[in-house]
């Protein structure tokens, strides 16, 4: 689904002494089937940004369109209303896993937890339960799991099973606030493979909030810098996301990936060419030991 935002602003807290004006005229097009990367330094407004892709937040002025659904706000009781019953059709449609998804978690068992919302959504109980089995394992987990209860699991089983339970009512956006916080680096790794491998599996729209350069280089196809609640910087092109964080203040850091090729190449290693993903750096070091051994 194709997101637009047009001329939005947001202040938390209007008319009190607490009043922060967090989104300026944001004018933003998501495209539709984009892995969308949304960075920025803490406090810039990326979360309150994304919580306007399902109505979470309405924009003070301006509007958001997700597709046909238009977000914007209204005043008369009628209006709002028809709002909020277009919002529950729209979070069918946009599903958000936030930081420690695994709080969202909240049933007896594994299968209940993720068959919930489809249920909710109107999905028949046994085609809930076929996609939870499918779910589970696409996500590697096997059906041992269904029975077992959510909070007996690891951290990354956990986050696991929160993404089933937003996958079951087959959402066209999924937005990832920090998904991988707090998971240890095996457990990222495997989220965020997995994500990719949905994303392309699934014709997903990816919006992904991260501070993490190296996901952002690997993974996205457009790129939004968020500064102080304005669009500081658009780019589906990873050399030019590279300059901009080397040479703009935006507190952005340069991935390690990269650092890591920079320090090789110091050192007198000749790589192909410097690689965006670990995969192919691997393989650029693979052939270069092959010839050494010729
Ligand atoms: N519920 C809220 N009530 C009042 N102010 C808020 C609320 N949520 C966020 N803010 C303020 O809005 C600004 C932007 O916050 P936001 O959470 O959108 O930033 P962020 O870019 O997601 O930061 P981080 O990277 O730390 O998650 C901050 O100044 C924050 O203090
Ligand atoms: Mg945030």
């Amino acid at each position: 689904m194709q997101i637009d935002f047009e001329k939005v602003n947001f202040t938390y807290n209007k008319k009190t002494p607490y009043e922060n004006k967090v989104l300026k005229n944001i004018n933003l097009k998501i495209e539709k089937n984009s892995f969308t990367a949304i960075i920025g330094k803490t406090g810039s407004g990326k979360s309150t940004l994304i919580e306007h892709i399902n109505g979470l937040l309405i924009p003070e002025e301006g509007i958001v369109k997700v597709e046909n659904f238009i977000i914007e706000r209204k005043t008369k009781r009628k209006d709002i209303k028809e709002l909020e019953k277009n919002l529950i059709e729209l979070r069918k449609n946009v599903a958000i896993l936030f930081q420690f998804s695994e709080q969202q978690l909240f049933e007896t068992t594994v299968l209940k937890d993720i068959i919930y919302g489809a249920l909710n959504y109107g999905f028949t109980l046994e085609y809930a339960e076929k996609k939870a089995r499918e779910l589970l394992n696409l996500v590697g987990l096997d059906e041992s799991y269904l029975n077992r209860s959510p909070f007996e699991l690891s951290g990354g089983e956990m986050r696991k099973v929160a993404l089933c339970g937003v996958l079951a009512m087959e959402p066209k956006v999924l937005v990832l606030d920090e998904a991988t916080v707090g998971l240890d680096f095996k457990s990222k790794v495997e989220f965020l493979n997995l994500i990719n491998k949905i994303y392309k599996e699934k014709e997903l729209t990816i919006v992904f909030v991260t501070h993490n350069m190296d996901y952002v280089l690997e993974y996205a196809t457009n790129i939004v810098i968020v500064k102080n609640g304005v669009i500081a910087f658009e780019t589906k092109n990873k050399q030019k996301f590279l300059e901009i964080i080397k040479n703009e203040n935006y507190n952005l850091v340069v991935p390690e990936l990269i650092k890591f090729q920079e320090l090789l190449e110091n050192n007198g290693v000749k790589l192909s060419k410097i690689h965006y993903n670990y995969n192919d750096f691997l393989e650029d070091i693979k052939l270069m030991i092959g010839d050494s051994y010729e």
